[in-house]
């Protein structure tokens, strides 16, 4: 289902926040706001408050915020049209007729439509699996020591040998030649017409995290070619976007998942009361793989294949688990290849030790890289340090830096003080590198760029907090003088509020769908303006919007082309705002 703007926020402005948290954290008044424990980290003492007049929460311990679609997204883990549905069905008012586009409600309607035909197919392929022509499947995923529970629990299914029946049968039920050519389920081919996609396999439905059939999975019984066969991208089915087990895994609410290779694995590990097992989908893991495992976890265990290519797959996926803000460790699954075999041979204790012993990502890293080196070799060895010492520059914190060094240097046997003083020269050696290089615009840029954020972010923050500001800085300031992208959309949607004599910090969260960039906005409409006096804060606030205005006019300048006489014109008039902000009388209520 798409939801309208409109509607969106229909909903949203029925539903107080206060209300809703309250149903699921304790909150007391304390002021302006509410205070309670954060449900999204552990703490003693009170720092998630929720605000009824902003109609957000935030927590000044770990971060998180948002309006109430995030908490519910967050706290539930839903989806955001499962937030939409939860609020509207709670506010109790039925949905108006949306108004979406004809291709929306086209590419909707297919896309259920599909589902449904999915669900048909898991059903005829259940029911072939227990009728008696089915006996050799079941003994085959019988003989792989699945129990009758998980082969139910998964729903598997078999796609006998015949293959026109499962057309035959679908088509019995009067489903068009067009929607089972869309539904990924059969093939087309000139010569023969329609027939299945799926024959003589045993059959993995694979659902997504609501449990509604997306796709399948077919698997040979025995050692034919192509070992599986998957669904190919349908309207229903994303891979990128979809973790195998993930409809179970995600009630877990264990500290973590792991996240493996096969179904087959996914399959073992949940028989064997891991029941927060996922895997990726026959692809390697993407960026909106790891995205959707933030919602669950921070954490998660890297059960791939113990060979070189499970490996790689671990090297691969560090980074991008990473950059979503999840961090990886890695299981050593030797000498099995597999969950699924591990399991077999060693059983769920062995396993779970196999977990708790799981691999910090960074020496992972490392002792991968150290394979490409020869270590016999006095010079492999420096370059394989020199090497290690780089990737330790990339720790920003002193702290954690000096922590890593010193496990590094007692596995690789180097004195910590040889391999700080090896860091220490590549990290010089990289400010020498740019210092020498010409300056390029762009660099310089970047460098300046950390501090003009800040200004930006804190007069959003003082806009926000005392809306009468904006009348007086309007003369100065557009949107377009805001260089961070985040900072430049949330200026344009409060100034076109402010400018429609509206005031809903709320519904600016709605455009921000990025869980990461939620909480950053709502952080904005949450800091905390520590100032003295009334002088010091007027004094503060003029020089914030004079940082703004002289970088933009700065940024403007170096993008001029020296003959626009013109330009340079228009930003030297513009350059007098600067003066005239000085004299301005803010009127902060
Ligand atoms: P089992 O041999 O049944 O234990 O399989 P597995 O789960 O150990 O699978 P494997 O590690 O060989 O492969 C991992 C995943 O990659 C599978 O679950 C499939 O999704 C996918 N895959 C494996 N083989 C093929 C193949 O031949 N074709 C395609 N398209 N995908 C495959
Ligand atoms: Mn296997």
């Amino acid at each position: 289902m798409f939801y309208s703007d409109d509607l969106i926020e229909e909903v949203r402005s029925r539903n107080d926040i206060v209300d809703v948290v309250s149903g699921y954290v304790r909150l007391q008044r304390k002021g302006n706001s509410y205070f309670g424990l954060c449900p999204f980290h552990s703490e003693k003492s009170a720092s998630f408050s929720v605000s009824r007049e902003k109609q957000m929460y935030y927590c000044f311990g770990c971060g998180a915020g948002g309006n109430v679609y995030t908490f519910l997204m967050e706290y539930e883990h839903y989806t955001f049209p499962e937030a939409v549905k939860a609020l509207e069905e709670r506010a109790g008012f039925a949905l108006p007729d949306q108004e979406e586009s004809e291709e929306d409600k086209r590419r909707q309607s297919l896309k259920s439509r599909v589902m449904e035909l999915n669900k048909e197919a898991a059903k005829y392929f259940y029911y072939q699996l227990r009728a008696p022509g089915g006996a050799h499947a079941m003994n085959y995923l019988k003989g792989r020591g699945l129990s009758d529970e998980t082969i139910q629990r998964f729903g598997l299914g078999y796609a006998n040998k015949y293959s026109d029946d499962l057309y035959r049968y679908l088509k019995g039920k009067q489903v068009p030649d067009e929607l089972l050519a869309q539904s990924g389920l059969m093939q087309v081919n000139e010569k023969r017409g329609m027939y299945d996609k799926f024959w003589n396999r045993v059959i993995f439905p694979i659902m997504d995290a609501n449990s509604r059939v997306i796709g399948f999975g077919g698997r040979v019984m025995g050692d034919g070619k192509p070992k599986y066969l998957n669904s190919p991208e349908t309207v229903a089915f994303d891979k990128s976007r979809n973790l195998y087990g993930l409809n179970f895994a995600r009630t877990a609410r264990g500290k973590y998942l792991l996240v493996c290779e096969g179904y087959m694995d996914v399959i073992s590990l949940h028989q064997a009361g891991f029941t927060n097992a996922v895997a990726s989908l026959g692809t390697a893991l993407t960026a909106q793989h790891a995205g959707l495992i933030r919602r669950y976890t921070q954490e998660v265990i890297l059960t791939y294949d113990s060979d070189e290519a499970g490996m790689r797959a671990a090297l691969r996926a560090i980074p991008i688990l990473a950059e979503a803000g999840v961090n990886a460790r890695v299981l050593n699954m030797k000498p099995y290849k597999d969950p699924d075999e591990f399991i077999k041979a060693l059983g769920a204790s062995e396993f779970q030790k196999r977990i708790d012993d799981a691999q910090n990502s960074f020496l992972f890293e490392t002792d991968m890289l150290q394979t490409a080196y020869d270590m016999n070799d006095p010079n492999g060895k420096t370059a394989f340090y020199r090497a290690v010492a780089e990737k330790l520059t990339g720790f920003e914190q002193e702290l954690e830096r000096e922590n890593y060094l010193e496990a590094v240097a007692a596995r690789y046997h180097v004195r910590a003080e040889s391999l700080r003083k090896l860091v220490n020269s590549v990290a010089l050696g990289s400010i020498n590198r740019r210092v020498a290089q010409p300056q390029t615009q762009r660099l310089q840029r970047k460098e300046q760029e950390p501090g003009i954020l800040k200004s930006q972010k804190l007069l959003l923050t003082w806009l926000i907090e005392f809306p009468a500001l904006y009348a007086g800085v309007k003369k100065y300031i557009t949107c377009e003088d805001f260089t961070g992208d985040l900072y430049r959309n949330v200026a344009r949607l409060l100034f076109a509020q402010y400018d429609a004599g509206e005031h809903v910090p709320a519904k600016i969260l709605d455009s921000f769908t990025d869980p990461e960039e939620q909480s950053r906005v709502a952080a904005l409409f949450h800091s905390n303006l520590e100032v003295e006096t009334e002088e010091e804060r007027e004094k503060a606030f003029r020089e914030t919007l004079q940082k703004i205005v002289a970088h933009s006019l700065d940024e403007r300048r170096a993008g001029l082309d020296p003959a626009d006489i013109q330009g340079l014109q228009r930003l030297l008039t513009e350059q007098k705002k600067l003066k005239e902000i000085a004299g301005e009388n803010f009127v902060f209520h």
